[in-house]
């Protein structure tokens, strides 16, 4: 973050810049918006894009341990009777007397209501877990859940992924999708949705050496948090005590991250025992024992958790890169986002629209460049100041400019983001010139 925007000011700028430039929309935002939901536009699915394929690329396709899959989001309710979902997977919630709205109990700082004064009704425990049924009878038998979790999902998946890949102890199984939680007070733009995407890994393990994996997974949230480009300071490790973790979990790490309305959590990293695998084993009453033909011991593997949100991971990404700066003599904003993760990594402008010459040579230019590089975006409108701080406020690393030069000498300008500083480069560099920086 920029220290010379104030705190409070830099999520409405960028909560405004996102929904200006198509990054985020309010969810049913003509029919009044609907709580809690938000959709994504052109900026902000390819954002959200590259948030996942950096994560799948660095955890699956990059090693041989890690197994992907991709499970239901409707799941049977005896999962989440075995997984305790159904009996706990709740927050306090307190209703105003008078005005009857609902609040998380645990959040209220009086015992009053914080929107009218009004006197609170006893706090009672709110499953959160979406509801609905599947087939034509809305009887019991056919009720479903939406995962709160994507975790559940490969737990349940554990024996599929043994008896079709035969994977050695330690290994992971990763997933990326849909997750969805009726929070009581979803707040605070995307930090705290009630549709979220999450990205799981649960990597099984030996008891004895669950404090080993432990660090090590703590090393890669680290680098994670590298590799996409968020500063370290703003983020910091919380050790969440023994009378605030889940009963099955013995050890777990909170990172959370400085957001402008508070320290809070942004990633988990928890050791959570045997407990899902022992639980569905005795529900299901399927033998979800792992064989260790090395030794020939059976026992149900121990599991380490790291556990990531996309949208709080763009969210703080989006803060950490939100720049204002003067250049030229004129204010702009810009996101300093890293160009691995940037929506468009260059864009491709004639310097002047009515030029056919230059309109020409610049549609040849960008045709090879996006052969070669998918987040590439063609811009012939207004004047070329105006066109790069468009592509400042996206995060767009690279403005690549056709010039009367270009025509004379095949050389193209590539002006960078952060400096406004122009280098001109032959045009048969260029690809690779991009390539290399986007890494
Ligand atoms: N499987 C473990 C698990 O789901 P969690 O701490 O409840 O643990 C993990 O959630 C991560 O999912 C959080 O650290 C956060 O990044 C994200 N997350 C959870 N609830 C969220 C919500 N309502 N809105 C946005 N992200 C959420």
């Amino acid at each position: 973050m920029n220290n010379n925007t104030a705190q409070e000011d830099i999520l409405s700028k960028v909560v405004s810049l996102c929904k200006r430039r198509g990054f985020v929309y309010q969810g049913s935002e003509i029919y009044g918006g609907l709580a809690g939901m938000w959709d994504y536009g052109p900026y902000g699915v390819t954002l959200k894009n590259n948030i996942k394929s950096t994560w799948w690329k660095m955890f699956v396709d990059n090693r041989d341990d890690m197994f992907g899959v991709d499970a239901a989001i409707l799941m049977s309710s005896k999962a989440w009777e075995a997984s305790g979902h159904v009996a706990g997977f709740s927050d306090p919630l307190a209703e105003c007397m008078k005005c009857k709205k609902r609040f998380r109990a645990d959040h209220l700082k009086e015992d009053k209501c914080p929107e009218c004064g009004g006197a609170l009704g006893a706090s009672r425990q709110f499953n959160m877990m979406f509801k609905t049924h599947v087939g034509a009878v809305e009887d019991s038998a056919a009720v479903v859940y939406l995962r709160p979790e994507t975790a559940q999902g490969i737990f349940v998946n554990f024996k599929n992924v043994i008896d079709s890949l035969h994977p050695r102890l330690p290994f992971g199984i990763a997933q990326v999708g849909k997750a969805f939680r009726n929070e009581i007070t979803p707040r605070d733009f995307i930090f705290r949705v009630r549709e979220l995407e999450q990205m799981e890994i649960e990597y099984f393990i030996k008891e004895s050496e669950w404090e080993k994996h432990f660090e090590y997974w703590r090393e890669r949230m680290w680098q994670w948090i590298e590799a996409i480009g968020l500063e370290k300071e703003h983020v910091h490790e919380l050790e969440v005590p023994d009378d605030e973790r889940a009963h099955y979990s013995k050890r777990t790490i909170d990172f959370e991250y400085d957001f402008p309305f508070g320290r809070k959590e942004l990633y988990g990293l928890a050791y959570r025992g045997d407990f899902d695998l022992k639980s569905h084993k005795e529900h299901s009453k399927v033998d979800l024992q792992y064989f260790d033909d090395a030794t020939g011991e059976k026992f149900i593997p121990h599991v380490i958790e790291p556990s990531l949100g996309v949208e709080r991971t763009m969210l703080a990404l989006l803060l950490d890169a939100y720049t204002e700066d003067e250049m030229g003599g004129e204010k702009r904003v810009f996101l300093k986002l890293k160009p691995s993760i940037a929506p468009v990594k260059a864009m491709v402008s004639p310097l002047l629209k009515n030029k056919p010459e230059l309109v020409g040579k610049a549609r040849e230019v960008y045709m090879a460049l996006k052969k070669e590089i998918s987040q590439v975006a063609w811009d012939d409108n207004g004047n070329i100041g105006k066109r790069y701080r468009r592509q400042d406020e996206i995060g767009t690393p690279f403005c690549i400019t056709i010039d009367f030069d270009t025509l004379e000498n095949d050389t193209v300008t590539v002006r960078d983001r952060d400096t406004g500083t122009q280098e001109r480069i032959p045009v048969s560099e260029l690809t690779d010139r991009i390539k290399r920086s986007i890494i």
